[in-house]
């Protein structure tokens, strides 16, 4: 079999991409010599879309949100691109179908296939005319996306709180969609919620709460599947600048505006850099503690973790990694989650860029730092369990769940190659380079050999660059010609480390004027095998038990596992049962497993906190620690 199609379908021009990176370089070339009207679509394999038959370009949602019953209910209409064939797929997961009717309400035939790993493919029978469809759905009670809070969860303590999260493929789970990030539309969306709650979403968004309860949203840019978000609680509205603003709980609104100050120079920061900001406000909504991510890009509505709220505005970076992915994403989309660096490679490149123009080149190169730190350990596990196809920045998740593929060489690998290239041609080229780039491929998804095939003509020939390319993106393990970050600030905590490694106490060391990134980078690096006395040596002079810094008391929890320091464990049995972000909660509990002690209490503390989770931490821990969900009488 010939190894690329070209199907051709009014409207729309196919690349089907399971071809090798070198056979694909030219048809890229030729897919793009077609009209303005049409489209590349990668192959998906986790999405059951047959774009090149039909693909929709408009979704007008319109659901209640039944906060009792855990459930949406409602329907789902989309516009389909002219010139479809005799069949339309969208993706499903858990979700009950109803009638499914064309435009003027006469039902169409469709079947339901066998749910599998991703969900349960909806096709529907389309004659030529059918240019709309509408599905009734209902939302299952296990719906991924979905995380349905008691108001005991919440911060007010008196509201139930709804949120969703789409990426990678949990949209399918609350939409009857094509779940696939190759295929854009733009959406509006009527929802119900009960009168004393607020719903935002991915768009234009309310500042108030309306009268009724009722409120409709518009997201007139095209997005992909992944990037539909919605939140419906008890919420608060306060601006930072003209085009942004924070939404929270009414207790935390005030804290978050102050924390997050600098939003509005961020964006300009931003534009400066790499062209205009597309999607006309930029707002946060700070979720409750359980949210299982640092951050989610969700357009114009970022949805962030509250233990970003360190009371110091140290964290913000995270912020500007969120913004950045307006460009890096969001509007430059990987195509399938094989190409997920190029989505989060270049956002952590931006984000540091951000950051340096804001804060300066020492906050950056700290950054950077702890970036290539992650890096190391990420390429050491892999590589120490046999998984070095996973330290690829292109991936092969064939048969996997895209979320597998989410690690730090996505991020840190796709940062290190993205600095790489800067060293080679120079920062004014390479923005210039990155800023055209964005144009070009703006409301577009990309492939990895799209992007290999974009930069070998505007940058590696043009400017004949020696770096191994193919050996960046295709070779597996540490690449030798990294930029490695240098940060004397980093130095000087390491002064201290082995100052009082060699016996110096801890209220001795010169710790004067240190950021959150010092802090981290100083309780990262403790020797090994640390007695309790000396634990408590560092606990007394500098707090970390008590820090309401989630960054420092995660390292620190970490560190006290290990080291097995009770005075710590009423600590991180509440950290673990009121945060349920991924990135903290998984590493303490692996931390945990590596001894017989250890194993019990993980479990006895899981059984808690496992109830508190989002599905996706849920997934992760769950296959961790071994869990049977009869154990636990709360289903997800
Ligand atoms: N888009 C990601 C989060 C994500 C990735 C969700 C893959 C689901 C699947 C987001 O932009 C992100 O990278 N968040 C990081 C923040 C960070 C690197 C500053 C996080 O959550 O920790
Ligand atoms: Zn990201």
């Amino acid at each position: 079999m010939s190894d690329r199609h070209h199907l051709v379908v009014p409207g729309l021009a196919l690349l089907l991409s399971h071809c090798t990176p070198q056979a694909r370089e030219g048809d890229v070339g030729a897919a793009q010599g077609n009209d303005a009207q049409s489209r590349t679509v990668a192959m998906d394999i986790h999405s059951s879309a047959r774009p090149q038959e039909a693909v929709i370009t408009h979704l007008h949602l319109d659901i209640t949100v039944d906060m009792q019953a855990h459930r949406i209910a409602g329907t789902a209409s989309y516009a389909l691109a002219p010139g479809h064939g005799a069949r339309v797929v969208l993706d499903t997961d858990g979700l009950q179908i109803g009638v499914v009717t064309d435009g003027s309400g006469r039902s169409l035939p469709y079947t339901l296939g066998e749910a599998g790993p991703l969900g349960a493919a909806l096709e529907v029978e389309l004659a030529d005319q059918v240019d709309t469809i509408r599905i009734a759905y209902t939302t299952g009670p296990g719906a991924r996306a979905l995380q349905w809070l008691s108001p005991g969860q919440t911060k007010g303590g008196r509201h139930p709180f709804l949120f969703t999260q789409g990426q990678a493929i949990l949209t399918r789970s609350w939409i009857p969609i094509q779940d696939s990030p190759g295929i854009r539309f733009t959406y509006e969306a009527d929802v119900r919620v009960p009168s004393e709650l607020m719903a935002v979403m991915s768009a234009a968004n309310p500042q108030q709460r309306s009268a009724d309860g009722t409120y409709h949203f518009r997201m007139d840019q095209p997005i992909p599947a992944y990037l539909m978000a919605l939140a419906v609680g008890d919420i608060a509205f306060k601006p930072i600048g003209v085009r942004t603003g924070i939404y929270a709980e009414p207790e935390l609104v005030e804290k978050a505006a102050w924390e997050f100050a600098d939003m509005e120079e961020m964006v300009e920061a931003a534009e400066a850099l790499y062209g205009p900001y597309r999607w006309e406000r930029y707002d946060v909504l700070v979720l409750p503690p359980s949210f299982p991510f640092g951050g989610m890009e969700n357009p114009r509505l970022t949805f962030a973790t509250p233990t970003i709220l360190s009371g110091d505005r140290s964290l913000t970076a995270l912020i500007a990694h969120e913004l950045a992915h307006s460009w890096s994403g969001n509007l430059v989309t990987n195509a399938t989650w094989n190409d997920f660096w190029l989505n989060e490679g270049f956002t952590v490149y931006f984000e540091k860029r951000i950051c340096e123009r804001l804060y300066g080149p020492e906050y950056a190169g700290m950054l950077a730092l702890l970036g290539y730190q992650d890096l190391q350990h990420a390429v050491a596990r892999f590589t120490g369990e046999g998984a070095e196809q996973d330290t690829r920045l292109k991936l092969d998740l064939a048969g996997r769940d895209p979320d597998d593929g989410v690690s730090d060489i996505a991020y840190e690998k796709g940062y290190a190659f993205l600095r790489r290239l800067e060293e080679e041609v120079g920062r004014e080229r390479f923005d210039a380079f990155l800023r055209a780039y964005f144009d070009r491929f703006a409301f577009k998804a990309i492939t990895t050999e799209e992007f290999l095939a974009h930069l070998d003509e505007h940058l590696v020939r043009p400017l004949n660059v020696q770096v191994d390319i193919r050996e960046w993106v295709y070779g597996t393990g540490m690449p030798k010609d990294l930029v490695v970050p240098v940060s004397d600030r980093f130095l000087k905590v390491e002064v201290e480390i082995e100052r009082w490694r060699t016996g110096t106490p801890a209220k001795e060391l010169r710790t004067t004027g240190w950021s959150t990134f010092e802090w981290m980078h100083f309780v990262r690096h403790l020797p090994d095998s640390l007695s309790g006395d000396r634990m408590a040596d560092l606990d007394a002079a500098f707090g970390f038990t008590g820090s309401g810094n989630a960054e420092v008391v995660a390292a620190w929890l970490e560190q006290c596992v290990r080291n097995d320091y009770p005075p710590a464990y009423e600590r991180l049995d509440a950290f673990l049962t009121e945060v349920g972000r991924r990135k903290f909660v998984q590493p303490l509990f692996e931390a945990l497993q590596t001894s017989e002690k250890g194993r019990a209490m993980a479990r006895n503390i899981y059984q808690r906190a496992r109830p508190n989770y989002h599905s996706v931490t849920v997934r992760t821990i769950d296959e961790l620690l071994d869990w049977t969900p009869m154990s636990d009488p709360v289903t997800l």
